[in-house]
């Protein structure tokens, strides 16, 4: 008989697993195989590897970011982040949420990493608040604010997990929008760059991995386009061009600055959010056309980072309202990088067409399947095609997932757990089309699972829960998903499970 279990949270145990079992993140594996005999549950189990696997060394990670998780909003020093400012204004955040205390990590992180632990997960990407180092942006630094950051990579070494980190996830001190209107000036560019090569000295003997910025168009079109987040502004087009420009430029300048102090052997990229544009059909010409879209819809971003130029269409749109710049700028903005981060989410559908410029975006269906998140269209192709165009078009050979996963609204069952089956079922499907990628050879080193924890969801506020692992906002006690046995299980597997 088949059953509908989801019906019956309090349904009495019986000689099977509980489903409480069913999630203790070490024995996900042993559950699959009491069902069987032990030599068959060895072959089936190698079989499921050999054709679903990954490369030996693949690196599985997960993910978060300062202002989303810390709180301790004036701790240690901590100067005043657009993102503080934002939340204090009434009427921004849903619920009026802020990130103030958001999950406390900021006191909490041993427990954190003891959770990302038991994951098996051997990297976190986590980033640094520019606003604890620099609480004014430039000027004398805060050491109490670098202190954590120390602690936190020691914390992760001691546990075996490698750090990955983030310098600029969204947290612009308050000073530099107050005083040079932030990304709107070159000003900010360099004071990145000053703030970045100050972090490669003091934690490239440990930290081996930097993303200098995370997802440029969503800052900077969310910022200072729509408004909807911090600092809110929604300039006209020559302006708005101007701000892409210091964006990328404050990326080029962090390159030189974080070569120029860290460590020999350092490596340094980027965790951009590009448009990842999947042929619906897969021909031959529809896949042109992709890779052609591709380069156009992230000409202002990863595009010019990669190419050192703006492509004619951008500039032939833009017209007049077209970014100002110099050569010196575009050879800084294109300063070679050790690898591409790139945060994968929903796709951009195209076909091929006939009239120029030769590629049509298939808009989605009514119906179309989205995850919690409006923005979030379902679409596991775009992880397969993502980072084949980003080899393929730009000859990276060396690509990161930097982020991956989706919001949920879920609520724990009688027993306290969230059968987050919807989560489970997104990264089955997009980490199939990962594998998909790897088993084609594109160079694909490492994931990050957006995000470990829920956490604060920008405008969302608390509302969409990001976590694999469940966050009671009032207690900050957390509590594994089904999603985080299932993680843990491809952890373990080095396969999809
Ligand atoms: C990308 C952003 O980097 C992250 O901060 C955010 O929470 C997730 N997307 C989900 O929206």
């Amino acid at each position: 008989m088949i059953s509908d279990e989801s019906a019956e949270p309090s349904a009495p145990e019986t000689s099977s697993p509980s489903r409480r079992d069913l999630i203790k993140l070490a024995g996900a594996g042993a559950v699959a195989a009491n069902s069987m005999t032990p030599a068959g549950a060895k072959a089936e189990q190698a079989a499921v590897c050999d054709s679903r696997s990954f490369p030996r060394d693949f690196l599985w990670g997960t993910a978060t970011s300062a202002y989303q998780i810390e709180g301790a909003w004036k701790e240690d020093g901590k100067g005043e982040s657009i993102w503080d400012r934002f939340v204090h204004t009434p009427g921004k955040i849903r619920n009026g949420d802020t990130g103030d205390v958001a999950i406390d990590s900021y006191h909490r992180y041993k427990d954190d990493v003891r959770q990302m632990k038991a994951l098996g997960a051997r990297a976190y990407r986590f980033s640094i608040s520019w606003p604890r180092i620099f609480p004014r942006g430039t000027g004398a630094a805060n050491a109490k604010g670098l202190a954590y950051y120390d602690r936190l990579v020691d914390e992760l070494l001691a546990n075996g997990i490698q750090p990955y980190a983030t310098l600029y996830h969204w947290d612009l001190p308050q000073a530099l929008q107050d005083s040079v209107g932030g990304w709107q000036s070159a000003e900010t560019a360099k004071a990145f760059a000053d703030y970045a090569g100050y972090i490669g000295a003091k934690l490239s003997d440990r930290v081996r991995h930097f993303f200098t910025i995370n997802e440029f168009s969503a800052f900077v079109e969310l910022g200072y386009r729509t408004g909807v987040f911090a600092p809110g502004l929604t300039l006209p087009a020559g302006r708005l061009n101007q701000v892409r420009h210091y964006a990328v430029l404050g990326h080029g300048l962090a390159v030189q600055a974080i070569r120029a102090s860290a460590k020999a052997g350092t490596k340094v990229g980027l965790a951009d959010n590009m448009t990842a544009v999947v042929p619906i059909i897969e021909t031959p010409g529809n896949i042109a056309a992709a890779e052609h879209a591709t380069r156009e819809l992230n000409a202002g971003y990863l595009t010019v980072i990669m190419e050192g130029r703006y492509t004619e269409a951008y500039l032939a749109a833009a017209g007049p309202d077209a970014p100002k710049f110099t050569a010196e700028e575009l050879r800084a903005i294109s300063s070679p990088l050790d690898f591409v981060g790139i945060n994968v989410y929903t796709p951009v559908y195209v076909l091929a067409s006939g009239q120029a410029p030769g590629v049509e975006v298939v808009p989605l269906a009514k119906s179309h399947p989205h995850m919690a998140s409006s923005w979030q269209a379902f679409g596991p192709e775009a992880l397969y095609w993502a980072p084949r165009h980003v080899h393929k078009i730009w000859n990276v050979n060396e690509i990161y997932i930097t982020e991956n996963g989706c919001g949920t609204t879920d609520t724990p069952a009688a027993d306290g757990v969230v059968y987050d089956t919807d989560r489970i079922m997104f990264l089955r499907s997009y980490l199939s089309m990962l594998q998909r990628a790897v088993a084609d050879n594109v160079p694909v080193r490492g994931y990050f699972l957006w995000s470990l924890f829920d956490n604060f969801e920008w405008a969302d506020g608390f509302d969409t829960r990001f976590g694999m692992i469940r966050v009671d906002f009032a207690t900050q006690k957390r509590t594994p998903k089904l999603s985080a046995g299932y993680y843990a299980e491809v952890v373990k597997r080095n396969a999809v499970a």
